[in-house]
């Protein structure tokens, strides 16, 4: 099955780097035999060059577009934010949701989670929903409990009709201290967390027929993304610092 591999760019760059990064990126990505699926998730003010010069390469049906963050609401008073309408100008086809550096830094808490959800589900795009305890509740053994509270809570808006519709929905499994620390859960953990992920989504998507994907993300580098990307129920990878290196970041999709 292919994977996706995607790159969130966080708070980094200036148009400059941007441009570089990418047309490395392209560049790359013609030389992958393999089909994964690729995201580039710049900043939001980044979108519209980085949009032009996936449309313009020959690889525009691999490489997609994505979002770091997305307004709760559809358009109004709203100063700040930013709307999935409008990034849909730039065929943006992802947005991430309930990063830990949004719960955890800007306050985000479930409720305003669960209402970003609900407003992409009404939209034509997908939603990457990001999960993961803190080093506390791991040592304190709550891990399985607060993943799936952050699910339940993340998705407890969405209708029943809704529930059917899983391809909607993609999950980030990025363990909070495996981000930026270059440490990762060891691969039977990543293994048993995604199962349970899975047990959980399987309750809440009423179809059996479908789950959401499940990526992983916290520390993937070149090094060590074939093992984590080969562990059964790992759907592909959430990157950031090996992201912002177009060797490194072709390494990892090249590493699948
Ligand atoms: P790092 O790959 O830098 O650990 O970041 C992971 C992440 O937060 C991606 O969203």
């Amino acid at each position: 099955m292919s994977k996706l591999i995607a790159a969130n760019w966080k708070q980094n760059g200036s148009s400059l780097e941007v441009d570089n990064l990418t047309r490395e990126i392209i560049k790359g990505a013609k030389k992958l035999k393999n089909l994964n699926n690729m995201i580039l998730i710049p900043p939001s003010v980044y979108l519209e060059r980085v949009s032009k010069l996936i449309k313009k390469s020959n690889v525009s049906k691999r490489i997609s577009l994505g979002v770091q963050n997305i307004s709760p609401y559809k358009n109004g008073a709203y100063t700040g934010e930013i709307s999935a309408d409008m990034c849909k100008d730039f065929d943006c086809k992802y947005f991430i949701v309930g990063h830990s550096e949004r719960r955890e830094t800007f306050n985000e808490d479930s409720v305003m989670i669960s209402k970003k959800v609900l407003n992409v589900f009404n939209t034509s795009q997908k939603i990457i929903l990001c999960i993961g305890e803190t080093l506390n509740q791991r040592e304190k053994k709550q891990a399985r409990k607060v993943i799936a509270n952050q699910i339940k809570s993340g998705l407890s808006l969405l209708t029943p009709k809704m529930r059917r519709t899983a391809s909607k929905i993609i999950i980030a499994y990025e363990p909070i201290w495996a981000i930026g620390t270059g440490k990762t859960p060891s691969l039977q953990d990543i293994f048993l967390m995604h199962k349970h992920i899975i047990e959980i989504s399987a309750k809440i998507f009423i179809t059996n027929r479908s789950i959401p994907k499940i990526l992983y993300g916290g520390s993937v580098n070149s090094e060590n993304s074939n093992e984590i990307l080969s562990i059964q129920g790992v759907d592909g990878a959430l990157v950031g610092g090996a992201s912002l290196n177009a060797k490194k970041f072709i390494d990892i999709c090249r590493s699948i």
